[in-house]
C-alpha cells in the first residue's frame, strides 16, 4: 500500500519533471494529467496554441479569411471554412471573451468541422476589439475611442456588416445565424434593431444562451460587474479601457498556472462559480485547448452594459445617466430592444443548469417574441452550464446534433 502511494507520488514527480521534455499537452480524463509525460490517455494535441487559420487548415484543408469594414470603421476578420455546392452557409458568433476560435477549440470534434463536414459553408465572426478585431480606419486600440462600444454597437454594425458580407459573397441566399452566450444577446440586438434587413439576410437565429436581463440569474459574476461601472467611470483618468487582452500580463500568468499546476480539474469548480455546478460535463480533453484560447480584448462599457442589464432586469440599450441620455436617446431611460419587432424566426436554446442565462429569463425572452418568429419552438437541454455548451462531452448529442436535424428539416 505505502509502495504504491510511494510509487504514484514518484510518477508525478518524474511526470512534472519531464513536462519540459515532452509534448504532450492533452489528456482523456482529468486524473491522467497528473503523469501526462507517461500515461497512455494523455498525446499531443498540435492545436494547443495554435492560431485559428493553422487549426483549421490541420482539419480541413480549407481556411480562408476574409476582412470586412463596419459602417462605422472597424475592420474585421471572418474565418470560413469553404465548402462547395453547400447544404447551406452558417455563421457563427462567439461569447465574451473569446473570439471565433471558440469554434474550433474542441480539436477535431470542433463545433465549427461538424457543421462543414455535415456539408455547410462555415463562417465564423469577430466582435470589434478582440484578437481578430483590432482595426479601425482612424482609431487605434490605443485610443480611448477605439473602446466606446456596448453590446449595440456589435449587434448594430458588426454583425449587420458581417452577415451582409457572408451573404453577397456566398451567394447561396440566406444564411443561418448561430450565436452563443453574447453571440446570443447581440443577434437579438442586430435582429431587433436591423428587422427589415435581418430578415431578408437570415434564414434562421440559432440562439443559445443569451444574456439578456438577468432576473433570475445566479453565480458569483453578480459580484464582480459592479465593478466594470466604476472602471467605465474613471477610464478617462485610468486610461484602461478594456479586459483581458490576449496577451497581457495577467492572462500569461493564468496560462502559466495552468500549465504547471497538475490538477487540471481546479478549472472546472473554477468555471462552476460563474457558470453553474455541473463538476462531470467538462471534457478533459479540451482543458488546455481551452485555456490556450481564452482571453479576447473586449471593452470595458460592454461589462458595464451588462452590469447595467444585470442590476435593472432589462434588456436595454448603455445608459449614460438621466441627462445624457436625453441627449444620446431623446429619454431619460434607455430604450429597450425591440424583440417584438424581430422578423426572422429565432430558435433559442438554454439549459436548466446555466447560472447565467437562467432558464426562466429564456422563457421571458422566448414570450417577448412575436408569435411568428417562434414557429420552430424553442429546446431546453439538461445539464448543462454556461460553458458546456462548446465544451461538455454531450454536446453534440444534446445541442449541436438536434441543430443539424433542425436545419436539416428547414
Ligand atoms: C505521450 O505519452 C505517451 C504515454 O506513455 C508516450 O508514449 C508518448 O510518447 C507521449 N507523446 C509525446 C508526443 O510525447
Ligand atoms: C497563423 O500563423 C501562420 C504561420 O504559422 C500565419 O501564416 C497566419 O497568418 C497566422 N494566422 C493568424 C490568423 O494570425
Ligand atoms: C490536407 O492536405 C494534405 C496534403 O495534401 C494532406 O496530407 C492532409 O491529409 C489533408 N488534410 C485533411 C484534413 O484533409
Ligand atoms: C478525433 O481523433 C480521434 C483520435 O485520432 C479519433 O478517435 C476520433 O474519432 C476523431 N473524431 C472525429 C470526429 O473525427
Ligand atoms: C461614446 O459614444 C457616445 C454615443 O455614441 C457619445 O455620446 C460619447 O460622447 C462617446 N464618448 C467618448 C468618450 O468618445
Amino acid at each position: 500500500m505505502v509502495f504504491k502511494i510511494a510509487s504514484h507520488l514518484l510518477l508525478v514527480l518524474l511526470s512534472f519533471i519531464f513536462v519540459p521534455f515532452n509534448s504532450n499537452n492533452s489528456c482523456s480524463n482529468y486524473l491522467s494529467y497528473l503523469f501526462i509525460s507517461f500515461s497512455s490517455d494523455c498525446y499531443h494535441n498540435p492545436d494547443v496554441n495554435d492560431n485559428i487559420t493553422n487549426i483549421i487548415q490541420r482539419h480541413t484543408n480549407s481556411s480562408e479569411t476574409h476582412q470586412v469594414q463596419t459602417e462605422d470603421g472597424y475592420i474585421l476578420n471572418l474565418f470560413r471554412i469553404r465548402r462547395e455546392n453547400p447544404r447551406g452557409v452558417i455563421f457563427f458568433q462567439h461569447g465574451l471573451f473569446t473570439d471565433a476560435r471558440a469554434w474550433v477549440s474542441q480539436y477535431n470534434d470542433s463545433v465549427a468541422f461538424l457543421f462543414w463536414r455535415a456539408g455547410y459553408d462555415v463562417w465564423l465572426g469577430n466582435n470589434r476589439g478582440n484578437l481578430y478585431g483590432k482595426k479601425h480606419v482612424t482609431w487605434k486600440p490605443s485610443d480611448g475611442e477605439f473602446w466606446n462600444y456596448s453590446l449595440l454597437e456589435i449587434g448594430y454594425y458588426d454583425l449587420d456588416a458581417s452577415v451582409e458580407y457572408i451573404k453577397s459573397t456566398t451567394s447561396e441566399g440566406k444564411i443561418i445565424y448561430v450565436g452563443v452566450s453574447m453571440g446570443a444577446t447581440t443577434g437579438l440586438i442586430y435582429a431587433s434593431m436591423r428587422p427589415e434587413a435581418s430578415s431578408q439576410s437570415v434564414q434562421i437565429m440559432i440562439s443559445i444562451a443569451p444574456c439578456t436581463h438577468f432576473k433570475y440569474a445566479d453565480g458569483i459574476l453578480k459580484y464582480i460587474v459592479p465593478l466594470s461601472d466604476i472602471m467605465q467611470r474613471y477610464n478617462k483618468y485610468t486610461g484602461i479601457y478594456t479586459l483581458l487582452r490576449n496577451d497581457n500580463l495577467f492572462m500569461k500568468s493564468f496560462r502559466l498556472f495552468h500549465r504547471i499546476f497538475p490538477f487540471k480539474k481546479y478549472l472546472v469548480y473554477l468555471l462552476s462559480f460563474f457558470f453553474g455546478w455541473t463538476p462531470d460535463e467538462m471534457d478533459p480533453n479540451y482543458a488546455n485547448l481551452m485555456v490556450s484560447h481564452f482571453g479576447s480584448e473586449t471593452s470595458i462599457k460592454i461589462i458595464d452594459h451588462f452590469y447595467q442589464m444585470y442590476y435593472q432586469h432589462r434588456f436595454q440599450a448603455y445608459d449614460y445617466g438621466e441627462v445624457k441620455n436625453m441627449e444620446v436617446y431623446g429619454s431619460k431611460r434607455p430604450f429597450l430592444f425591440p424583440l417584438k419587432k424581430i422578423k426572422l424566426p429565432v430558435y433559442i436554446i438554454y439549459s436548466d443548469s446555466d447560472y447565467l442565462s437562467y432558464y426562466k429569463d429564456n422563457e421571458l425572452v422566448y414570450n417577448d417574441l412575436s408569435e411568428e418568429v417562434t414557429i420552430y419552438g424553442k429546446l431546453a437541454v439538461k445539464g448543462l452550464n454556461h460553458v458546456d455548451y462548446l465544451y461538455s462531452k454531450h454536446r453534440n448529442q444534446k445541442l449541436f446534433n438536434k441543430i443539424l436535424r433542425l436545419l436539416d428539416s428547414l
